[in-house]
């Protein structure tokens, strides 16, 4: 595998996805190893995160890396004004690769031109999320058997949510059939569709989200991105607008999955987290042998 950052879906082949996956299967067999020994990675986090950044830090650990970085671009010189392109060649210097999470769209691609290690784009405001989308195809191929030809809805934030937009750029490679269930107001950008339209990617839009959900083989749930809303009355209007209750899976196929990025605010009930479709909690657990996969690919290793 060649070195490389990793911004967006785009910067993976369809064989490389593949790869990579295949990458991660040998890391879920045997995670602990020391492929990072005597590498140091800096994990700039400029937003928040719980699984992103420790799925990161636990695949560092587990390979034998180190890791520097911040939490919150509140304890780093960007306080005092310092910009995005010294604050990464800065820390370029310091180490052999780089993971980034920033708020503003794009942030990831000029990270990546001016830095003299890898970047891995951790999720770039509402753009990207590449490292989540590897371990959402990991999770499809490990419920599902394959990534060919299957049923993917998609409910929720689809015009904010960055792991829809990534995902549905990855899944192209695939022949699936979309279903996108989501309020006007939030529905999939022009963007993607012209992207799908351009590819013969067969897609279909709702607002309603009842029975059609008995045709799906992946039902991927998002939250609503309050954080991404210029006026809260908006997010107010629409935040609740879908909610997936237990009830409504009875009529589902066998194969069904419920995928979610996490974190869940209201839109999956409490009640759905024991029935065997559900498998949002073991697809966070994915991302620890995804993400080791993807850094392993960016040095070469
Ligand atoms: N899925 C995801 O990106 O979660 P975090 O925001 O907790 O990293």
């Amino acid at each position: 595998m060649t070195s490389r950052s990793l911004v967006s879906m785009n910067d993976y082949t369809k064989e490389e996805i593949l790869d990579v996956l295949k990458r991660a299967e040998e890391f879920e067999k045997n995670p602990n190893c020391n492929l990072l020994e005597g590498k140091v990675v800096a994990s700039l986090f400029f937003e928040p995160s719980t699984r992103t950044r420790l799925s990161f830090e636990t695949a560092i650990n587990r390979m034998g890396g180190r890791i520097v970085g911040f939490t919150d671009a509140a304890s780093s010189s960007v306080t005092k004004g310092e910009s995005l392109n010294d604050t990464i060649k800065m820390v370029s210097n310091y180490c052999d690769l780089v993971v980034m999470r920033h708020p503003l769209e794009g942030a990831a691609r000029h990270a990546s031109e001016v830095s003299d290690v890898p970047i891995i784009n951790a999720g770039d405001g509402a753009n990207q999320h590449p490292t989540q989308t590897m371990l959402d195809l990991y999770s499809i191929m490990k419920t599902q058997g394959t990534l060919e030809n299957l049923n993917i809805f998609m409910v929720g934030d689809l015009k904010y949510g960055r792991t829809v937009h990534s995902l549905l750029m990855a899944m192209s490679h695939f022949n699936p059939t979309f279903h996108f269930i989501a309020p006007k107001e939030l529905e999939i950008p022009k963007a993607y569709k012209m992207f799908m339209e351009e590819r013969n990617i067969k897609y279909y839009e709702h607002t309603e989200f009842g029975d059609i959900i008995e045709k799906a083989d992946i039902l991927y749930m998002t939250r609503v991105q309050r954080e991404r809303f210029a006026d809260p009355l908006e997010y107010e209007k629409v935040k609740n607008v879908y909610i997936l209750k237990n009830s409504m899976l009875d009529n589902t196929k066998d194969n069904l999955r419920i995928l979610h990025p996490l974190p869940r605010v209201n839109e999956i009930a409490m009640d759905v987290d024991s029935n065997p479709k559900a498998y949002y909690f073991q697809q966070a657990l994915n991302g620890v042998y995804a993400r080791q996969a993807i850094m392993a690919k960016a040095l070469n290793l």
